[in-house]
């Protein structure tokens, strides 16, 4: 397929690490950081150096992948002036989060609870828009409304108006939350069609999960650029396959990454941390692969990253039968007591 391929931002699932190991194996034209809440301050640089570690690298991926930075927030000011900080860092693209269902950020009018008020939406995006030097682009992450898809033609006027650069739209409205079946791709193809005389590019976002979901949403939406998310996790080289340059991994790759991942995070995260995040990446492989539920199972009863590390090796070695590893635990212990 033609298009630009895009990872999407997932906070506490893709962070540096996870984007380091996934545009490792693909070739996503750029990813964006999870979101950076942004409230009545201007973060120093140090914060987004933490934040997006990416930052220090010429905001490229260690593998070459352009990241751009993903803020959250009501204030235009505010927004503009951390929008500000993060290009002279050298992001390669600001991306303004309006779409987080979290009630936690609504509290401060952030994500989702801007397609409420377009006229304040459209004021952040005028003013960071303004602060940023031109060849930075700026995009804007939407849902196609509140609660009523109907309400987004409004929304992606404001978007237009505005000078965003690009809008990424998932296909579903703040009251759809994730559920399954709502997603509506149908909704994004006239929103393309007017944002397509102002030569803004819409990407279209939600439940692509495949080579054919793939071609299907662009059919759809008329899009050809497309943003993936959680199977970009569960299909750890999805961008590969839906360019049809490849075919999902084999379960011996899969444990293969899964053991240079926990390479990745050893000696930067604590052993609860690296335990917690390797079993939320196997949570997400699980979805593509359910013949491996046994083995999601035994990693998640392992009480240290060693015995993962040995499930995972198994994997890699295509020595283990993913429907015997679980067997109350037993079957790898016995395993383990015979070596
Ligand atoms: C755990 C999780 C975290 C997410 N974090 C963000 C985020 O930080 N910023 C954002 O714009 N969207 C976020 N999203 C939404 C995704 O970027 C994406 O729009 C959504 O998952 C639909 O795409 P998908 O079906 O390909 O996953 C998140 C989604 C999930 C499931």
């Amino acid at each position: 397929m033609t298009g630009q391929i895009i990872l999407a931002p997932m906070e506490g699932v893709l962070d540096y690490y996870l984007r380091d190991l996934i545009t490792s194996i693909n070739n996503y034209d750029y990813c964006v950081s999870e979101f950076i809440r942004v409230y009545g301050v201007v973060f120093p640089k140090r914060f987004f150096l933490r934040e997006v570690p990416e930052l220090a690298t010429g905001g490229l991926t260690k593998s070459g992948t352009p990241v751009w930075v993903q803020l959250l927030g009501s204030e235009p000011k505010v927004m503009a002036d951390n929008a500000k900080v993060c290009a002279s860092l050298g992001a390669k693209g600001i991306d303004l989060n309006f779409g987080c269902p979290s009630k936690f950020v609504h509290r401060s009018n952030g994500g989702a609870a801007m397609l409420k008020n377009p006229p304040l939406l459209g004021e952040v995006i005028k003013e960071v828009r303004d602060a940023l030097p031109g060849e930075i682009p700026l995009s804007v992450k939407i849902r196609l409304g509140w609660e009523d898809p109907n309400e987004a033609e409004t929304i992606v006027k404001e978007c237009i108006a505005n000078g965003a650069n690009k809008i990424v739209i998932h296909a579903r409205t703040k009251k759809d939350g994730y559920l399954p079946n709502t997603v509506k791709w149908e909704n994004i193809a006239p929103l393309k069609e007017l944002a397509q005389k102002d030569n803004i590019t819409v990407v279209a976002n939600g439940d692509i999960v495949s080579k054919e979901t793939a071609q299907n949403c662009q059919l759809i939406t008329k899009c050809d650029d497309l943003m993936v998310g959680r199977f970009a996790i569960a299909i750890p080289n999805l961008e590969r396959v839906i360019r049809g340059e490849e075919q999902k991994l084999q379960h011996d790759k899969l444990g293969k990454l899964l053991l240079c991942y926990l390479d990745k995070l050893k000696g930067n995260l604590n052993e609860h941390y690296q335990k917690a995040r390797t079993k939320q990446f196997f949570g997400y492989i699980r979805m593509a692969y359910p013949e491996l539920g046994e083995v999601f199972k035994a990693i998640c009863h392992q009480e240290t990253i060693s015995d993962i590390a040995n499930i995972l090796t198994k994997l890699a070695q295509g020595s283990l039968s993913p429907d015997k590893v679980y067997e109350g635990k037993s079957h790898l212990q016995n395993e383990n007591a015979k070596s």
